[in-house]
């Protein structure tokens, strides 16, 4: 027999284990309850996060939807425009280059304006023998609408380093080949104007030659040792000339203060520069060979009070700091970079 005392502590931890377990069932209970409950609101919040999210998709579909409808009125209307561009008189750019250290900064920059001018076409002529790898890589690469051509100026025309600039005309063969060209196109609308390839154009001075009937003429910035050379208006219409330079020659402007509609070279076949033409004189030999009177200038540019073009001209730059290079360090610039 089990002595009572035994007995007795039995039933009490019986008794004491009971009601541990009571009083932690209570608050296993709960535990689980609130588990359940946390459970519950993610779920909820996951829902509600799921009803806003697709409540913004639908939102998002139908920005989506409205700005489709906009890109494709943008298109409609981008095509229109470039229809619309390429509708426009066609200007044929002429521009002789040299072969020169600052050759390919001066073109890059004429090429960066032209990009931004509507249907042109521009005719690059090369005074060389030869089309050049310079020229030619970067016509290639210049996205514009372009012909590249080339033909060399004679010796004896050629001005010497020691020449003054006014010695002899520059660009002249190359025009004529520019010339040339335009003449053997089927095309009779256009402007034809005489882009020198180290000048300074404002966009507008594009779009003031644009509708060219015969000659427009405008004045030209930093030319013959002034601020501007410019037709003189009166009454609407040129009456002479504001230059210093020859004011009576018949038609006393730069290369870069005209342009001409392309029907008169096609109506004058034999119209060209010529290189004994006399100091100053190219223009205005070439425009009357073109039978251009004072009565059929235009003027443009706000009626000559606008300058829209300068005659920069690019400073040579020196070199000299090559051959001491050499002597003093043993090499100079790799001549592989193209400059
Ligand atoms: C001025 C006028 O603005 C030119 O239109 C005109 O042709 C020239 O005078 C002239 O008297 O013949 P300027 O700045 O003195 O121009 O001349 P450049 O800019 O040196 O030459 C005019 C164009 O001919 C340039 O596009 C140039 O690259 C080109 N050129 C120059 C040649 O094709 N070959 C040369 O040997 C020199
Ligand atoms: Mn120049």
């Amino acid at each position: 027999m089990l002595p009572r005392k035994f007995i007795y502590i039995y039933l009490c931890g019986t008794v004491a284990a009971f009601v541990w377990i009571f009083i932690n069932f209570a608050t296993w209970c709960t535990d689980n309850g609130d588990e359940i409950d946390l459970e519950k609101k993610k779920v909820q919040i996951f829902q509600q996060k799921y009803e806003s999210q697709k409540n913004d998709i639908e939102v998002l579909r139908r920005q989506l939807d409205e700005l489709k409808v906009e890109l494709r009125r943008a298109e409609t209307r981008l095509s229109q425009r470039d229809n619309d561009l390429s509708s426009l008189p066609k200007i044929y750019l002429i521009t002789p280059t040299h072969t020169r250290p600052e050759q390919k900064a001066d073109l890059t920059r004429l090429s960066y304006t032209l990009r931004h001018v509507p249907n042109i076409h521009w005719i690059v002529i090369e005074d060389s023998p030869s089309k050049t790898v310079l020229v030619k890589k970067f016509l290639a690469g210049c996205k514009l609408s372009y012909t590249h051509l080339n033909v060399a100026t004679p010796e004896n025309y050629k001005l010497k380093e020691s020449d003054p600039n006014w010695l002899k005309p520059r660009g002249v063969l190359q025009r004529n080949a520019g010339i040339d060209w335009i003449q053997k196109q089927p095309q009779t609308k256009g402007v034809v104007y005489f882009a020198d390839d180290d000048n300074t154009y404002d966009l507008q001075v594009f779009e003031e030659m644009r509708f060219t009937v015969k000659v427009s003429v405008w004045p030209v910035g930093l030319v013959g040792y002034l601020w501007y050379e410019s037709p003189v208006i009166k009454n609407g219409k040129v009456s002479g000339w504001y230059t210093y330079w020859k004011p009576n020659r018949k038609f006393a402007m730069d290369m870069a203060g005209f342009a001409v509609n392309l029907r008169l070279f096609k109506e004058n076949p034999s119209a060209v520069f010529h290189m004994k033409a006399g100091r100053g004189n190219l223009e205005s030999d070439l425009l009357t060979q073109l039978g251009v009177t004072m009565d059929d200038l235009e003027p443009k540019a706000s009626g000559c009070t606008k300058v829209l073009v300068w005659h920069t001209r690019t400073e040579k730059s020196s070199l000299k700091n090559e051959d001491k290079m050499l002597k003093l360090y043993g090499y100079n610039s790799d001549k592989t970079i193209e400059v």
